[in-house]
C-alpha cells in the first residue's frame, strides 16, 4: 500500500515537472513582435486597442504618486517599480528565467499580449500563427476568466473586484467580423 503511493507520488511529480519543463520553453519575445502582424485596421488593431488600455501602462504607474503610497501602505520601502510585490502582476513574465527573454522584450511595456497569451516564440511564426490548433499546441492561450484572475485577485492593494464581463469589454480587440 505505502509503495503503491510512492509510486504514485513520483509519476506526479514528474508529470508536474514534464509540463513546466515544457512551457518553460516558450520564450517572451515582446510587443513589438507582435504588433508587426497585428496592427492593421484591417484584422482589427489588436496592437492600437491594446496601447489604449491601463495594461499598456501598468509599469509607468509604478512610478506615480499614488504608486508611492500604495507602495508605503503595502509595507514597500524601496522603488515600487523594482519590488517584486508590485512588479509580479505590473509587468510580463515576471519571476521567470532571464533565458527566456528574447532581445526585442521589454518590460517598461506593462502587462503585454503575452501577459494573457502566453510567451510567443514558438507559436508567432506566420504559419503556425494562421493554424489556430498548431498554434495553441506551440504555447498560444486564448484566455478565459482564470488568466485574469492571476493578477485581478485581492493580493492587488488596490482591488476594485472583477467581473469578467464588464472588464473584457474595457480591453476587447476583435478582428472585424469576415
Ligand atoms: C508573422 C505575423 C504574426 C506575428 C509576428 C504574430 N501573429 Fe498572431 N496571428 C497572425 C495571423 C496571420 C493570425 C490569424 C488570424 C488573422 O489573420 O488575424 C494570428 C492570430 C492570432 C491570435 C488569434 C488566434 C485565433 O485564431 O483565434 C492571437 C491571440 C494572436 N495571433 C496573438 C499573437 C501574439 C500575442 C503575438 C506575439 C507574441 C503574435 N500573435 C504574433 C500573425 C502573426
Ligand atoms: C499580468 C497581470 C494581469 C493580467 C493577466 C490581467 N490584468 Fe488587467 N490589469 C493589470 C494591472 C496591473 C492593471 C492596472 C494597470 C494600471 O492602472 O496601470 C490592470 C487593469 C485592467 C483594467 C482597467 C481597470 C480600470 O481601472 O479601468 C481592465 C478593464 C482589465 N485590467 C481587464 C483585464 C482582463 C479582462 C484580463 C483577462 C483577460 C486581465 N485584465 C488580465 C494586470 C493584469
Ligand atoms: C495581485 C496583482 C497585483 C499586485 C501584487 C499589485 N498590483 Fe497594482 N494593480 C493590480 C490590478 C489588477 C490593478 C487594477 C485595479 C483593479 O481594477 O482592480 C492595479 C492597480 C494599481 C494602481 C492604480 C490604482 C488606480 O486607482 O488607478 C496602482 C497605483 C498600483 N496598482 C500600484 C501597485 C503597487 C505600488 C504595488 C506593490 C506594492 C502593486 N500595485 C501590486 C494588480 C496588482
Ligand atoms: C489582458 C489580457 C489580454 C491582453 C494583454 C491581450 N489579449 Fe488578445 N485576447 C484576450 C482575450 C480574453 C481574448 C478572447 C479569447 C477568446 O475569444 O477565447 C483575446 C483575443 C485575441 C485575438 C482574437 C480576436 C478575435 O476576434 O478572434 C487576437 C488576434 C488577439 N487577442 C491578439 C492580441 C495581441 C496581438 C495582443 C497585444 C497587442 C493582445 N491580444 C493582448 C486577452 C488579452
Amino acid at each position: 500500500m505505502a509503495k503503491k503511493l510512492v509510486v504514485v507520488a513520483t509519476v506526479s511529480v514528474l508529470a508536474a515537472a514534464g509540463l513546466l519543463f515544457a512551457e518553460a520553453n516558450h520564450k517572451y519575445v515582446g510587443i513589438k513582435k507582435c504588433s508587426m502582424c497585428h496592427k492593421s485596421e484591417s484584422k482589427g488593431n489588436q496592437y492600437g486597442q491594446w496601447l489604449s488600455t491601463k495594461h499598456a501602462k501598468a509599469y509607468e504607474t509604478l512610478a506615480t504618486p499614488a504608486a508611492q503610497e500604495t507602495g508605503q501602505k503595502a509595507g514597500v520601502t524601496g522603488n515600487p517599480q523594482e519590488a517584486p510585490q508590485c512588479l509580479k502582476c505590473h509587468i510580463t513574465g515576471y519571476g521567470q528565467d532571464a533565458s527566456l527573454f528574447e532581445a526585442g522584450f521589454a518590460k517598461v511595456d506593462g502587462v503585454q499580449c503575452e501577459s494573457c497569451h502566453g510567451a510567443g516564440s514558438d507559436y508567432m511564426p506566420i504559419a503556425v500563427m494562421k493554424d489556430k490548433a498548431k498554434a495553441i499546441e506551440a504555447g498560444l492561450i486564448m484566455p478565459a476568466k482564470e488568466g485574469c484572475v492571476k493578477c485581478h485577485n485581492s493580493e492587488s492593494p488596490n482591488f476594485q473586484g472583477f467581473d469578467f464581463d464588464s472588464y473584457f469589454k474595457k480591453i476587447a480587440h476583435p478582428r472585424p467580423k469576415a
